[in-house]
């Protein structure tokens, strides 16, 4: 099943998730569903509260389907180590069309359960760091553009409320 992404302006996406506790067929299906939607809509990463769940999980795939390995559940993640910096244009399918600079650690080692619940850990470096951080700010109820310096943030917020107006934010 394919779910409308939820975007920036609801409530769910600026509160904390709450844990996933059951690693049961439902969040398998969650979890295929959350890829699906997470392709449908053209992005690398995909966090539950942006299809309206509040729950700590999310799903990335750096390579947009190039690579099965590179498919990566991730309940309940935490970040354990970050390195470096990196500044690249960053984006969230719950804010569309809009892209900023977001200076971000290079390498990052998040601890996150799979889908069957199993603890691991991985390291990722440029766009996977990047992903880790993005969607597990996303489960904390942080968008990328808390980043930003609060003057783009500001010009950012004034187009997304001309937008909502004009009737093209839904
Ligand atoms: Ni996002």
């Amino acid at each position: 099943m394919i779910y409308p992404i939820v975007k920036y302006g609801n409530p769910v996406l600026e509160k904390p998730a709450a844990p996933v506790t059951e690693f049961d067929d439902e969040l398998k299906k969650l979890v295929a569903d959350m890829f699906e939607s997470m392709y449908e809509a053209k992005g690398v990463g995909l966090a539950a509260p942006q299809i309206g769940i509040s729950k700590r999980l999310a799903v990335i795939d750096v390579s947009f389907k190039e690579n099965p390995r590179e498919k990566l559940v991730l309940a309940n993640p935490e970040i354990i180590d970050t390195e470096g910096k990196q500044t690249q244009s960053e984006g969230c399918l719950s804010i569309p069309d809009f892209r900023e600079n977001v200076t971000r650690a290079n390498k990052v080692t998040i601890r996150a359960q799979d889908v069957n619940g199993k603890w691991y850990e991985k390291t990722g470096e440029e766009l996977l760091a990047r992903a880790f951080l993005h969607e597990t700010d996303h489960l904390n109820g942080r968008l990328y553009i808390s980043h930003l310096s609060a003057l783009k943030r500001d010009l950012i917020k004034r187009k997304i409320r001309k937008l909502v107006k004009a009737g093209e934010w839904k």
